[in-house]
């Protein structure tokens, strides 16, 4: 692949946008499609203001265009990320037009948070080109871009896409297989299955398991992987814990009724004032400000240990 390329990203919300601001910052030209006005009127402002209040050059915003007719956007592109509704029904149609109204050497990917990526590519008649890209929220500030294979997607379209995720400055994961929630999604839920379990269980409360997280082994997980630690400890320490423990862990193959019960309830969370915990817009605000001040710092951290590690 080229140097600097035409991206298209389709859908400008929370997602598309910080995946425009990504590819832009690379030095790519980037094209969006919203079929929404206000999304596009304000896509390049919101792209300057984070890339700003990272103290990044907010020019690289002026290489975002946004269209309001699909077949343009997508004229000479050379990779296209949806990023739109997540709808089963909007994408399959969606893979149709790009198919159609892409040039036939495009890169296709979805954004999709669950959905596998087969069923949302299997009507097309040239499905090798078709992935998957998960991003995490917000795309600038979280590395990892998980690059999913259906059964029909060509190895090295796949490889094509990894190397222009890494180039981006992100780091891109390849996931052989399109089961649900690929990797991150099903570590992550293993671990919220057995949280809302202890809580069920009346084991400790809410706001304990979140202290137990972030004041143990959450230090931890974002420089030691679980299969790191596992041979840091030992394999056999750890067949002896899986032993012992893995029986008592929750298992049961659908959500918790405790979490059922708090959505019939209009528990839901943030939005609701309520969810497991109770929040008030302060609270709300001040833990949002801390996550991304966290992650800015942890990409902080990862520079200087790439720094040092150049210079020893
Ligand atoms: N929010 C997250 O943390 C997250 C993380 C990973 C993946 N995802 C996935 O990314 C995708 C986008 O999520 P989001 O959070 O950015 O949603 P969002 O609602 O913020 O953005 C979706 C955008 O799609 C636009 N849209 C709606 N119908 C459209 C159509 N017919 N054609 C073109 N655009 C249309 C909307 O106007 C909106 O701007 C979803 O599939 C979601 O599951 C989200």
């Amino acid at each position: 692949m080229e140097d600097k390329l035409h991206i298209a990203v389709i859908g400008a919300g929370l997602m598309g946008h910080g995946i425009a601001q990504v590819f832009a910052a690379a030095g790519h030209t980037v094209a969006v499609f919203d079929r929404s006005y206000e999304a596009l009127t304000s896509l390049r402002q919101r792209i300057a203001q984070n890339l700003s209040d990272l103290g990044q050059d907010a020019d690289a915003a002026n290489r975002v265009f946004p269209f309001e007719d699909l077949g343009e956007c997508l004229a000479g592109t050379d990779v296209v990320i949806e990023a739109g509704p997540e709808d089963l029904a909007f994408k399959q149609k969606l893979f149709l037009q790009l198919e159609l109204l892409a040039p036939s050497t495009a890169l296709l990917a979805s954004n999709t948070s669950v959905i596998p990526i087969s069923k949302i590519v299997e009507g097309m008649r040239t499905p090798a080109r078709a992935m998957g890209t998960h991003w995490w929220n917000p795309p600038y500030l979280v590395p990892l871009v998980e690059v999913i294979k259906t059964p029909w997607t060509d190895a090295a379209a796949a490889q094509r896409m990894f190397d222009l995720l890494t180039a981006a400055g992100k780091t891109p994961a390849m996931v052989e297989k399109d089961v649900a929630g690929f990797i991150g999604n099903r570590l992550q839920h293993a671990l919220w299955r057995e949280a809302v379990a202890l809580v069920e269980a009346g084991i400790c409360s809410p706001e304990t398991v979140d202290t137990v997280v972030k004041a143990s082994f959450g230090r931890r997980l974002a420089v030691l992987g679980p299969l790191e630690n596992a041979d840091m400890v030992g394999t056999d320490l750890t067949l002896a814990i899986h032993r012992t423990v893995l029986p008592e862990i929750d298992s049961r193959p659908g959500p918790s009724p405790y979490l059922e019960d708090l959505v019939r309830g209009g528990w839901l969370g943030m939005k609701s004032g309520e969810g497991f915990r109770k929040w008030s817009v302060r609270d709300e605000e001040a833990l949002r400000k801390r996550v991304r001040e966290h992650l800015v710092a942890m990409n902080q951290a990862d520079e200087q240990a790439k720094a040092t590690a150049k210079t020893t």
